[in-house]
């Protein structure tokens, strides 16, 4: 039976690479001593014929770029429309079998520089997005970030059930984070009262080949500066610290959620691993990578030294970075994710190793 799969934002970075995970086959995976219905759901997605698929890409090309999925492939259909348009949203949703929303706008010059475009692609767009999915009883897959956690000034790991720390409303840098909010809130209104079947899934610092660090993406940033003999410019003393996680590791996970929907996890069971209970749907999920935890310092002394680079790194004042980027910019101290529930899901999965990713990108 052929399946249609639309993808906003699918010619973005982790879109772009979602598509991939639906027209390639999928990694050989252990499946020795699982949860039966998490084997079930796995052995049901390896058996999937990729050809049976199509993918229904919707993006208006405003930071992604038709480069991500060309060639286009046979199983994948592309059409340049804006998710804030409800009537074509609507359409593209009644043909498809589910939804992965990803369309956004992100990065962090985007964002100050493009403040009420971002607000309508994020909220107005999501609600588009989600009014269609329950209209027509379809299963959406929601993008959300580790951003709506905010910045608590301590060195945390983020569980999905901790309160947002967020800042003033005023101050531009945060908006983004509050859309992002309202989309959660939206998502699990219509999932409690009206029974939408939503996943949401918080990203943190996803990063791979493709990503563009045209809009203040730091990693991309780094490389090209280093690649390009220029000096990396690290924000304030450079002790801040990240979580990166490899866009594989993510587009697999996407990939296999949709086959756990209606599953009821139970942590008393015979299984040796700790388990979250209860149904993924309705349900947020961090998605990142604990190990691939590391100081902006020594993101960009590493990166210098695997480009073979004689750049210098430059340490530029928070003052500075505002009167550059304008005085709503604020810099997160750290953001780490607490992972037990998803990988409650996938305890089998292992996460790919983020030196070795980040070395093949500096090559
Ligand atoms: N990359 C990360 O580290 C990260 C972290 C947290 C959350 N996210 C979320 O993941 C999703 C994908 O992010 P990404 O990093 O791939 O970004 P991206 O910019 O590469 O992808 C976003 C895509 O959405 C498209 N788009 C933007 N506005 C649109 C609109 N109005 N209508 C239709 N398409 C539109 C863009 O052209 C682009 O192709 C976003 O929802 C983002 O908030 C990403």
């Amino acid at each position: 039976m052929s399946k249609r799969i639309l993808i906003t934002g699918g010619c973005g970075f982790i879109g772009s690479w979602l598509v991939d995970r639906f027209i390639n086959p999928l990694p050989p995976l252990t499946l020795q001593g699982l949860n039966p219905q998490i084997k079930d759901a796995y052995q049901r997605c390896l058996g999937d014929d990729a050809s049976e698929y199509t993918i229904h890409v919707l993006d208006n090309l405003s930071t992604g770029t038709i480069k991500n999925i060309s060639p286009i492939s046979d199983n994948v259909i592309f059409t340049q429309a804006d998710v804030r348009d409800a009537e074509f949203v609507d359409k593209a949703v009644e043909q498809c079998d589910m939804c992965y929303h990803l369309a956004a706008s992100v990065g962090v010059q985007n964002i100050l520089n493009n403040q009420v475009d971002m607000l309508s692609t994020n909220i107005e767009g999501t609600e588009n997005v989600i009014k269609s999915c329950l209209k027509h009883n379809k299963l959406l897959i929601l993008a959300s970030t580790s951003e709506i956690y905010g910045d608590s000034g301590k060195n945390d790991i983020l569980v999905e059930t901790d309160d947002p720390c967020l800042g003033n409303p005023q101050v531009a840098r945060w908006s983004y984070a509050y859309s992002k909010i309202a989309d959660e809130c939206l998502a699990s209104a219509y999932h409690r009262e009206l029974g939408l079947r939503v996943i949401i899934c918080r990203f943190f610092n996803t990063i791979g080949p493709r990503q563009t660090g045209e809009y203040g993406m730091v990693l991309p940033k780094f490389i090209s500066s280093a690649k390009a003999g220029e000096q990396i410019t690290v924000f304030g003393d450079g002790k801040q610290s990240r979580c990166f996680c490899d866009v594989d590791d993510v587009t697999l996970r996407l990939r296999l959620f949709p086959y756990l929907e209606g599953h009821k996890f139970s942590t008393e069971n015979e299984f040796s691993y700790p388990c979250w209970s209860g149904d993924p749907i309705g349900e947020v999920f961090n998605v990142g990578n604990i190990k691939g935890y590391t100081t902006i310092n020594d993101l960009a002394q590493n990166i210098r030294a695997w480009t073979k680079s004689d750049s210098v790194i430059v340490h530029m004042k928070y003052d500075e970075v505002k009167r550059i980027y304008g005085a709503g910019f604020v810099d997160i101290k750290d953001r780490r994710p607490n992972t037990n529930k998803i990988d409650s899901l996938f305890p089998q999965i292992p996460y790919n190793n983020i030196k070795h990713l980040i070395k093949e990108m500096c090559k």
